[in-house]
């Protein structure tokens, strides 16, 4: 299958994006909301996932985010949101936001570059700005967007015995294999039938599976709803807003993987916007590192670390804390080329250091961005394909193009490839000229049947072997001296 996120990438870069998307949300500022003092978030992706810890303010971005859009002049039946819906004042809640607070919303325009913005603010005792809002559709889907009726003692439960079948709402046969391949459950029927008691009606779905037919009274939490989930993103206008919170509730592992592929899908077809709130370390590592948000939360108040997903965070801070140094690279190819280098020339070393892939290039700064704000000793090692920046502490693996093709291109390795497993990357490069080269050591280890870490390694180490000591001699002092 070819990659969904390459595709969103070219449309969602500032030259096609309002072409593609209308006018998205390209950044959005929060100033004196639930702690957050001063926080601008650029999206740089249709789907942005905030991850953190509880707490951190990733609830807040999207319920903030969900009330840039005017009412559009088309939508009779479409109730926006405005801020006052999510930050209600109370005497139990005296100040959930600052006197002065305010979001300051950049729109994408027909002019790339040329962003229109529109401050919501505090006037006295309302919220201004909203009539400068650009029209759009808006929608939040939080935790009540389905909740089962037996919990809401719905008229399909208590009428049960005297309820009379009204007209269907058929699902559309592509709604219907998105919500089976997200569940991995194919599905016969689903239709939403209209049901009714006297002057009171209600949308109930209905499902049809091995045979079997079963309401949504009968239906798993998480079945019910990814089912009202892809029906509003697939019925809704095209180039909707989307806020999505914990979209993995009640999903096992596979589901919540799949759903992710769903919303890529969605936003390439209908041109979405999505924003969405998670702890799932599978949404995250399924998304690429542009949709990827980290914010944290101290005493200054929230800061948001671009292209690191929480579960990387973690991982580099347990280990950041047992050993001296921690050592940020891009991908585990990177990793790889690293310890190979380290075990080479310096073994005591490299049990001293913590080699974390942290994602790409900016991941990798703003890795040492989030560490030294813990105070967490840390370097950055990027691919050779970018500078070393001494005065950042980020420095680079030998060679000029990424770690992939430094190995796979050498002709000792091929040699190597060749006379051990058969196989000529030569061969494979001259039939496939556009291969993106992180995805060459799958491909490869796949011709040949191999686990691609075991073909990896095996390259990683003739090519490391191959290399002059002088080639990597100045990156290991640098390694030697912060550690
Ligand atoms: N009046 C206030 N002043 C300062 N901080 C506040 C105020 N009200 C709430 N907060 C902070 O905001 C947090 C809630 O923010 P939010 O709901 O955005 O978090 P979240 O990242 O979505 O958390 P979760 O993962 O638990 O859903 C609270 O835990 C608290 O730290
Ligand atoms: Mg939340």
């Amino acid at each position: 299958m070819s990659d969904p996120t390459k595709k969103l990438k070219a449309k969602f870069a500032p030259n096609h994006r309002y072409a593609n998307f209308g006018p998205a949300i390209s950044s959005i500022r929060i100033c004196g909301f639930r702690g957050i003092a001063d926080m601008r978030i650029e999206f740089e992706f249709p789907v942005t996932a905030f991850s953190g810890l509880n707490g951190a303010g990733k609830s807040t971005v999207g319920q903030l985010a969900i009330c840039a859009y005017r009412k559009p002049s088309t939508g009779a039946h479409y109730r926006r949101y405005y801020v006052k819906d999510f930050f209600p004042v109370s005497v139990a809640d005296p100040s959930p936001f600052e006197p002065n607070a305010r979001v300051e919303y950049s729109y994408e325009t027909n002019q790339p570059n040329a962003q229109q913005t529109v401050t919501v603010a505090r006037a006295l005792k309302e919220w201004s700005g909203y009539k400068r809002q650009p029209e759009g559709y808006a929608f939040y889907v939080g935790f009540t967007l389905y909740i089962p009726k037996v919990e809401r003692r719905d008229l399909s439960i208590y009428r049960g015995s005297s309820i009379d079948l009204r007209a269907t709402r058929a699902i559309p046969t592509e709604v219907r294999a998105k919500v089976g391949s997200i569940l991995n459950q194919p599905y016969d029927d689903l239709v939403f039938q209209g049901i009714g008691h006297k002057n009171r009606e209600v949308e109930l779905g209905l499902a049809t599976r091995y045979g079997s037919k079963y309401s949504e009274n009968n239906m798993g939490f998480g079945e019910g709803r990814v089912l009202y989930m892809v029906d509003l993103m697939e019925t809704v206008p095209e180039q909707s807003l989307f806020v999505l919170e914990e979209p993995e509730t009640s999903l096992h592992e596979d589901a919540q993987f799949q759903l992710t592929r769903y919303l890529l899908d969605v936003c390439d077809r209908r041109h979405h916007q999505m924003i969405l709130s998670t702890h799932s370390s599978v949404i995250l590592e399924a998304l690429p590192p542009e949709a990827r948000k980290l914010l944290l939360r101290d005493s200054s108040g929230v800061i948001e670390f671009p292209r690191i997903s929480a579960t990387r965070a973690r991982s580099i801070l347990s280990k950041g804390q047992k050993r001296g140094l921690t050592v940020c690279v891009e991908d585990a190819f990177a990793k790889l080329v690293l310890t190979e280098i380290l075990r080479r020339a310096d073994p005591a070393l490299l049990k001293a250091v913590a080699i974390e892939p942290i994602g790409d290039k900016a991941a990798v700064l703003n890795g040492i961005r989030l560490l030294d704000h813990l105070s967490i000793n840390a370097i950055g090692v990027r691919d050779g394909d970018s500078g070393a920046d001494a005065a950042k502490k980020i420095f680079k693996l030998p060679g000029t193009k990424s770690p992939e093709l430094e190995v796979f291109e050498t002709e000792k390795v091929q040699k190597h490839l060749v006379e051990t497993y058969g196989v000529s990357v030569e061969d494979f490069l001259s039939i496939h000229p556009d291969f993106d080269p992180h995805t060459l050591p799958a491909a490869l280890a796949k011709e040949i049947n191999l686990l691609q870490d075991a073909l990896s390694t095996d390259a990683v180490r003739v090519y490391v072997g191959n290399l002059d000591p002088s080639e990597y001699s100045d990156l290991v002092a640098a390694i030697k001296g912060a550690a």
